[in-house]
């Protein structure tokens, strides 16, 4: 995790997830949520305040860390010395004749885009327009998946060459759909208080999360094993690779965050909409918010393993290459 390349993917992934994620949270999760409080203004001018600045603070880092990843990248590819990024025209050559380099700037393109949409989106005051909710979300999914093009997922011919990038968009897609939004999800049960309003804002929120990650769980499995057939492809690539090993220690992580999200759809939410009690409501909402901050520490996990995944030959092509010097 000390290589500059591997901690910048890291950073830019998790920065675009949280872009995005906090985009579909707001659209699909908090709006409806906070209609369902009754209105109490003080408490969703509270909580837009806060996706707002997760969003901000996300899409700034995107762009930060999205500027270092394009210079390391061009050192990188050209062998030239960081002071040369600069000087000579690396850059430029990176920029405009390398599919990196075109990724880069339609994403950068995305990543104005979505700085002018947000103003409307997150104005705590703006009447909420369908417009403006379906061009972000629209906008902010791009972002997200786009991110194929820059990894393992692209350069393959025929049928691979179209179903890897788009199993590879999709899995991008529904990552943010899940990990992305558990933060805003975490603040937002955080900011709730125990009366009925926020009560009630919390279990719409929640029943709502739910729903929407049992749908990412299920792409995120048909997507990854798309990606992982096309990259891994058999036992001996995925047991005796560094690849294969990272893949696998990913796998398992995806699986215990299952586990908790299972536990938290099968007992805590039920709980929290029979509503038993205010005692007991209370209870429950701190375990939620407890299990939904647990998840987004495996997801960071998850996340350095893919910046580190993308960097390394992939399972199939390291065995190739062990078996042809033997
Ligand atoms: C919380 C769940 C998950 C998250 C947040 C996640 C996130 C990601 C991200 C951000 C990428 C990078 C895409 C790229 O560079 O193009 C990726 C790639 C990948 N994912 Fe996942 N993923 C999850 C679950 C899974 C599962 C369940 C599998 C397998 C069944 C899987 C297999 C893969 C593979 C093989 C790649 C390609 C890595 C490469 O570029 O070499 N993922 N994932």
């Amino acid at each position: 995790m000390n290589d500059p390349l591997i901690v910048t993917r890291a950073v830019h992934f998790a920065a675009t997830l949280s872009v995005a994620g906090t985009v579909f949270f707001q659209v699909f999760i908090a709006a409806p949520a906070l209609r369902s409080g009754g209105g109490d203004a003080a408490l969703s001018r509270n909580i837009r305040r806060q996706l707002a600045s997760i969003a901000w603070i996300a899409l700034v880092l995107c762009v930060i860390s999205g500027g270092a990843w394009l210079v390391i990248t061009t050192q990188v590819m050209s062998g030239v010395d960081l002071s040369n990024v600069f000087s000579e025209d690396v850059l430029g050559t990176v920029l405009l004749q390398t599919g990196f380099g075109q990724d880069w700037i339609a994403r950068f393109g995305l990543v104005v885009l979505l700085a002018i949409m947000f103003v409307p989106l997150l104005s705590p005051r703006q009447p909420r327009l369908a417009w403006i909710d379906v061009a972000v979300v629209a906008l902010a999914a791009a972002l997200a998946g786009s991110l194929a093009w820059a990894g393992h997922a692209v350069g393959a011919e025929g049928i691979e060459g179209v179903v890897h990038p788009a199993a590879d968009f999709v899995h991008l897609v529904a990552a943010a759909a899940w990990v992305g939004t558990l933060l805003p999800l975490a603040l937002l049960l955080a900011a709730s208080g125990h009366d009925g309003a926020s009560v009630a804002i919390a279990r719409t929120a929640t029943m709502r999360f739910s729903t929407f990650g049992v749908g990412s769980v299920a792409m995120l499995m048909i997507t990854g094993s798309i990606n992982t057939w096309y990259l891994a492809g058999s036992v001996p690539a995925l047991t005796e690779t560094t690849y294969g090993r990272l893949l696998l220690v990913k796998i398992a992580l995806f699986l215990v965050m299952v586990a908790v999200a299972a536990f938290n759809r099968l007992h805590l939410t039920p709980r929290l909409v029979r509503g038993a009690g205010s005692a007991s409501t209370v209870g429950t909402l701190q375990r939620l918010r407890r299990n939904a901050t647990v998840e987004v520490a495996i997801g960071a996990v998850i996340i350095a393993i893919v910046a580190a995944l993308g960097t390394n030959p992939p399972g199939f092509e390291a065995i190739v290459h062990a078996h042809h010097y033997h």
